[in-house]
């Protein structure tokens, strides 16, 4: 017998786990089940994107190491910062990523040593504590509550806290609250992380979700963001390229160089034909993105509705691809969500993303209307 490493202890949740078990179990006696666990989207990348892809595939140099990315691709995503955000980026300033997943693991090992610590949400996208786990450094976690519309208080945070933190997560529009940031949040972040020399990473991964008209606000549209904070964006959730693993941390060059040598040591880069892909996603034709936004729209509305109809009132989300659900009293997270699977819809526990989670459940919109409709009715059995 060969113990696996310590530090694996600390990377899976029970709350997964279980879910993922009981979910296997409901599936393999055939029972239909109405998947709304995972942000995963349902729906393929535009078709232009997966011509350029297809093409690509065929090319017989295609197939080469990459190594890094193309000054094709670092050129798209400073065009596409400009276009969308307003934010005006140098190619030097944009590291690839296999998906911002890639770069969110190795941030902390990048940074972090024994005692440093990062500062990150509760609830959080679960890496955001994993990343600390695998570096072995320390964590701090703020929680996000409702009364404060799941914003950090960040004048909680101990004195010897943003002594030690080198660094510190942001998530907007979030996962899993669909909190959204806007100026004055993130000038207070910039403020925060000027005044206690912390580099502030904002997750930007639902950049491009926003409903009711509402403005993709980068974190790089406030000025002096630059001096203390970098921000991760992917095209898994804009352009539906989940499964393409590509993604970009972009910043002041100086705080890319510690991930960028890391990485080089750690793989070879993004697969050419992805590379090129995206490309033509971050340059090309841009209604994809008006009507991508308007689907999530019209499910959250659906699914919303559909709540109320059965006498449950969820907070309303104002972008990302989650509805962060309050469970009924009588319920815990982790009963809702069984009581659930046992209806027909799988939805993830709120306690999975920290204990500040506990009493929600959350819900994405990864299923057509119809689908959300008849979730909706399942759930009615249980309330
Ligand atoms: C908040 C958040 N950040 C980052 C990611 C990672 O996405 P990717 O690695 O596909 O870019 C996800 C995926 O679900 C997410 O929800």
């Amino acid at each position: 017998m060969i113990n696996p490493s310590r530090r694996l202890e600390h990377l899976t949740t029970s709350v997964f786990s279980e879910m993922a078990g009981r979910k296997r179990e409901k599936l393999s006696q055939g029972i239909d089940m109405i998947d709304l666990s995972i942000g995963s989207p349902d729906q393929p990348p535009p078709q232009h994107v997966r011509k350029i892809f297809a093409e690509e595939v065929l090319r017989d140099h295609s197939y080469q190491y990459a190594i890094n990315s193309t000054q094709a691709f670092n050129e798209a995503v400073v065009y596409f910062y400009k276009e969308r955000y307003g934010v005006e980026i140098q190619p030097p300033s944009v590291l690839q990523l296999m998906g911002s997943q890639d770069g969110l693991a190795h941030i902390a090992l990048a940074y972090l040593d024994e005692g440093d610590v990062i500062i990150v949400p509760d609830p959080g996208y679960p890496i955001y504590s994993a990343c600390a786990h695998i570096a072995g450094a320390e964590l701090y976690y703020v929680s996000l509550t409702e009364e404060n519309q799941f914003m950090p208080d960040l004048d909680v945070i101990p004195d010897d806290i943003k002594e030690r933190a080198k660094l510190m997560i942001a998530n907007y529009p979030g996962n899993p609250t669909a909190a959204l940031a806007d100026k004055s949040d993130f000038e207070e972040l910039i403020q925060f992380g000027m005044d206690h020399n912390i580099l502030i990473l904002h997750d930007f991964a639902y950049s491009e979700l926003l409903f009711d008209g509402r403005e993709p606000l980068s974190i790089f549209s406030i000025p002096g963001a630059e001096k203390t904070a970098i921000e991760f964006n992917s095209l898994s959730k804009s352009f539906n390229m989940a499964g393409a693993r590509i993604g970009y941390v972009i910043g002041d060059p100086h705080f890319l160089q510690p991930l960028a040598v890391l990485k080089s040591h750690l793989d070879y880069g993004v697969f050419l034909p992805v590379q090129q892909a995206a490309v033509e996603a971050l340059t090309g034709d841009f209604t994809f993105l008006e009507q991508h936004c308007q689907t999530y729209e019209r499910r959250r509305n659906v699914f919303v509705q559909a709540l109320q109809e059965i006498g449950w009132n969820v907070r309303q989300p104002d972008g990302g691809m989650f509805v962060w659900a309050k469970v009924p009293s009588h319920y815990s997270s982790m009963s809702f969500a069984l009581a659930a699977l046992d209806a027909g819809v799988v939805v993830t526990p709120g306690n999975a993303f920290g204990n500040s989670g506990e009493g929600y459940v959350r819900i994405a919109l990864v299923q057509n209307e119809e689908k959300l409709k008849e979730a909706a009715h399942r759930i009615k059995a249980i309330l």
